[in-house]
């Protein structure tokens, strides 16, 4: 969480800083703030607001603040209010200004002793201790900024990506990271810090990734990272523009282009893997033959919608791959007394690779007796990915938007391929092997075709915009499908939405039906098809409003209890992912109706890094 940027140039750097800013939104936008250093005497001039980096903007426009060292902060609120006084740059005196990302967990103990030594504390944050840490072991003038911060960071618990600047040493800026990302941006005379690379695309291509527990000195001309006290290299990496990815185009919000892209991301993230009639086992790396030879069972661990895509794999991991297959919520998976089975196969799933729970999760895997970690992710130089044994990237290009979806949808292909690879292991013939990726080779065109239901929905949509809740239900594989479906809803329209294996109606949530609760089912040409017609007819005959995606070839037909929209027919492995597009559509219209903002809900963040 919170987005981290920070420039040093011999340009004035303000625009550079609040659109890298404008950039990393998704990490948060409660407040956002920036602090640039300026004039003969390097005052450092520090403007916040409240609320997103539009704010910030138009507060910086009014100072016309202006200089060549500068460090920028948006925040997701985690000690402290969403006050003006609260938001970062955090600073010590008029010397020290911090950005930071991450919590400290023993700030109360340093608060309490840094109050003790005559420090006055402005916020409520964790951050504030770390910019009179470093005020009060500078303080003599014997101790350089880099050497004070190597000090301090050693009182520190907890996570951190870290930019300080100190009108005293004009000339750098000093940076840390321990459990939240950071990489420098390589310029030609000037350098440049930020928490993705994203937010730097507009003035570089090449990057330092830095590692758990590096400290760096970025300088204009050059910089220096140590780590475990050691002067170490790290290497550049060049990215390739991510420009149109932070473009709308011509969609109103990401949101909408991201759910436009699915058919193109999925066809990318097939591109390479699947040839003719089977998957290209080559394509998972030199190192995964020997892993996936030794899989017996497989525990998959992630967060939010990437854990529903888990949920799915569940499914698909025991049904084609005959394979015992469990999954955990990361924040809890390494709270409790798991028990490793010879043979585990150790899964995360995540869009971002950054999030804290997931990443703990693997880091307490690491330990365990799994025969190998992989990571199925979106951000191929994420501290998931590089941490892991093995990973397996969706192509589904930036997502933006704080609710998933294109990340869902190739997070699930790609959860195909591997079962498949798995399979053969299993039993699974080549010509079954064939059918399957057959149909798999078919997705991008029925996601097209599902997302012409697009008016439709939109029309349907009015009917959510004055209810408070809603009901979502599915069976067997399409239970996580409906979970997926009413997250979104909640997510983005803040109407309350609780998902229900249909079977379950019965047990408790059939009280809640009435005509004020639509209730949502997804019902694909499966085996369970008939149990779960059996289901919504108690919701009818309870004077519930149902609205049902149902395969187009099943014949169900609206009526006055019932609005029925049909999906494209499709083959039974493939419905998890056909099915979560209309959802996501659904809740995209009805956020519309209701006016939120669609991008940026209230309260949340795309990127979770902490705990
Ligand atoms: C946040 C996002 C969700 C996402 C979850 C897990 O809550 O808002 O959209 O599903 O984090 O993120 P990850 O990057 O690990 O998939």
């Amino acid at each position: 969480m919170c987005g981290i940027v920070g420039a040093i140039a011999e340009r004035n750097v303000t625009g550079i800083l609040l659109e890298g800013l404008k950039r990393l939104e998704y990490r948060g936008y409660d407040s956002a703030g920036v602090a640039i250093m300026s004039g003969a005497n390097n005052k450092i001039h520090n403007v916040k607001a409240v609320g997103k980096v539009n704010k910030l903007v138009a507060a910086a426009a009014k100072t016309k603040v202006k200089g060549r060292l500068g460090i920028a902060h948006t925040r997701w609120a985690t000690h402290g209010k969403t006050t003006v006084a609260n938001a970062h740059p955090h600073m010590s005196g008029t010397d020290i200004a911090i950005v930071h990302n991450g919590i400290i967990e023993n700030f109360e103990v340093l608060r309490d002793k840094l109050i003790k030594d005559g420090y006055v504390f402005k916020t409520e944050t964790d951050t504030e201790v770390i910019a009179h840490l470093i005020h009060q072991t500078r303080k003599s003038g014997k101790v350089s900024l880099l050497n004070a911060v190597k000090k301090i960071i050693k009182k520190l618990q907890g996570a951190y990506g870290l930019c300080v600047i100190d009108r005293n040493s004009p000339d750098q800026i000093v940076v840390a990271r321990s459990g939240s990302p950071l990489v420098i941006g390589v310029g030609i005379g000037e350098n440049f810090v930020a928490s993705d690379p994203l937010a730097l695309s507009q003035v570089t291509d090449r990057f330092v990734y830095l590692e758990e527990g590096d400290i760096a000195q970025v300088g204009l001309e050059s910089f220096e990272i140590w780590h475990g006290g050691k002067k170490v290299k790290r290497a550049i990496t060049t990215i390739q523009s991510t420009a149109s990815d932070a473009e709308k185009g011509k969609y109103k919000h990401f949101m909408l282009k991201e759910i436009h892209e699915q058919p193109k991301v999925i066809q990318d993230t097939l591109d390479g893997r699947i040839s003719g009639n089977k998957v290209l086992e080559e394509a998972f790396g030199i190192k995964a033959k020997g892993v996936f030879d030794k899989v017996k069972s497989v525990q998959i661990v992630a967060c939010g919608t990437s854990f529903h895509a888990g949920q799915v794999a569940k499914y698909w991991l025991e049904s084609i791959a005959k394979l015992p297959c469990q999954i955990d919520i990361a924040s809890d998976y390494r709270y409790r007394d798991i028990i490793v089975q010879p043979g585990t196969l150790f899964i995360t799933v995540s869009q971002s690779g950054e999030t804290a729970d997931t990443l703990a999760a693997l880091r307490f895997a690491n330990k365990q007796s799994y025969i190998a970690s992989l990571s199925i992710c979106n951000v191929a130089t994420s501290s998931l990915v590089r941490e892991s044994d093995l990973c397996l990237l969706t192509k589904a290009g930036q997502e933006i938007g704080v609710a998933s979806t294109k990340a869902f949808t190739t997070q699930l292909t790609v959860f195909l391929i591997l079962a498949i690879v798995l399979a053969r292991r299993t039993g699974l013939k080549p010509a079954q092997e064939a059918k399957l990726v057959k149909e798999l080779s078919k997705l991008p065109g029925l996601i097209t075709k599902t997302l012409k239901l697009s008016n439709n929905i939109k029309k349907l949509s009015q009917q959510f915009t004055d209810k408070n809740h809603s009901l979502f239900l599915g069976r067997g594989i399409q239970y996580p499908i409906a979970k997926e479906g009413a997250l979104k809803l909640k997510e983005i329209s803040y109407i309350h939405a609780e998902a229900y294996p249909a079977g379950e109606l019965k047990h408790g949530p059939l009280a809640l039906v009435d005509d004020q609760m639509p209730v949502v089912a997804v019902a694909p040409n499966n085996d369970l098809l008939s149990k779960l017609q059996a289901n919504l007819s108690t919701v009818s005959a309870r004077g519930g409003k149902l609205f049902v995606f149902a395969d187009e070839s099943i014949g169900y037909k609206s009526d006055k209890s019932c609005k029925v929209i049909h999906v494209p027919n499709c083959p039974d492995i493939l419905a998890p992912i056909v099915f979560t597009v209309p959802l996501q559509i659904l809740s995209y219209y009805v956020a519309i109706n209701k006016g939120t903002d669609v991008d940026h809900p209230r309260n949340l963040a795309k990127s979770v890094t902490v705990e």
